[in-house]
């Protein structure tokens, strides 16, 4: 079996989208859903619904992909009257709304507006959009990650978990893992894109992507051995109680395996569900099951974190 648990949450099975990918509207939500994937997360709400940054702004390369969205979004409340009523009728999956604000008090905002809404899932609360002109990615502030857990655990009850960027320097991992201990998260997710990377068109001498003259977050192939050192380094660090959920660079069956080994509970796809669709669950389940019957593991258990050291 397959199945995990969050927070004592149930899950089928432990593969999902990633925040961002084919997750903007009901369509999109609605296709996730009545796939293979064991839940879904909503693209980041904002307070007001957001148009994103012109077009285009996404490029799939063959080794994964560019994008600065700029997060185009339908606004918190969109997702969480979508995902209340999506709840009633399957009373028995669980599942995630991302949110993001421009500072601490709308992030405060956004999280009253979770309670207002009666939602009784896991919030995801991102602090790695890499792709607004002008804004930082909060995650490589960890002052500012600190005062924002601070006050957000101060204003919300609920199940939160928070959306962070890769770090690359093993001091990073320890400093970010002691601000994170100290508050009553459920997960932390890791990792977003690889920010401001640059991909370009040799023929055309020309970036891909319009937005901040071609740079973007990178995904993919890429950035797996970034996102399996992120999973570890925290799953080393973190307190058990916080759980892990791997994102990056997931594109078969061997990649789930190796983050869970690595230390996560769940795993989400991001460029090759963009490349794929959300038929690409079935076949990540199906491979990761041939993996975990040819080794004799039969749960996620058997393996999870378990990683071997020279
Ligand atoms: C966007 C990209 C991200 O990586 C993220 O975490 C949030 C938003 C975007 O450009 O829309």
């Amino acid at each position: 079996s397959t199945a995990t648990k969050i927070a004592q949450k149930k899950f089928d099975n432990c593969i999902m989208n990633a925040s961002g990918v084919w997750c903007y509207d009901e369509k999109e939500l609605s296709a996730l859903d009545k796939s293979e994937a064991a839940s879904f997360v909503t693209k980041s709400g904002t307070l007001e619904s957001r148009k994103g940054n012109p077009k285009p702004r996404y490029f799939e390369t063959d080794l994964g992909s560019i994008n600065s969205m700029g997060l185009p979004n339908q606004g918190l409340e969109y997702y969480l009257n979508f995902v209340n009523k999506v709840q009633e009728q399957n009373p028995n999956k669980n599942y995630f709304v991302s949110c993001t604000g421009f500072n601490v008090q709308e992030d405060v905002l956004l999280l009253e507006e979770v309670k207002k809404s009666g939602f009784k899932g896991i919030v995801e609360l991102n602090l790695s959009c890499p792709n607004v002109p002008g804004k930082p990615q909060t995650g490589y502030d960890f002052e500012t990650v600190d005062m924002i857990l601070q006050t957000v655990f101060e204003n919300y009850e609920g199940l939160l978990g928070v959306k962070l960027p890769p770090y690359f320097d093993i001091v990073h991992f320890d400093q970010m893992a002691k601000i994170l201990n100290k508050y009553p998260l459920t997960y932390i997710n890791s990792v977003n894109s690889i920010g401001n990377g640059l991909y370009i068109d040799e023929e055309q001498e020309k970036v891909v992507i319009k937005p901040k003259n071609g740079f973007g977050g990178i995904g993919g192939d890429y950035i797996k051995p970034t996102a399996l050192a992120n999973v570890h380094a925290f799953y080393q660090r973190l307190d058990s109680r916080i759980q892990i959920i791997g994102t990056g660079g997931i594109k078969t069956g061997r990649d789930v395996f190796e983050h869970i080994l690595c230390g996560a509970s769940m795993v989400q796809v991001g460029t090759a569900l963009m490349k794929e669709g959300p038929s690409i669950f079935r076949r990540l389940t199906r491979e990761l099951e041939a993996i975990m019957r040819s080794k004799g593991y039969e749960k996620l258990s058997d393996f999870k974190g378990k990683l071997k050291y020279m």
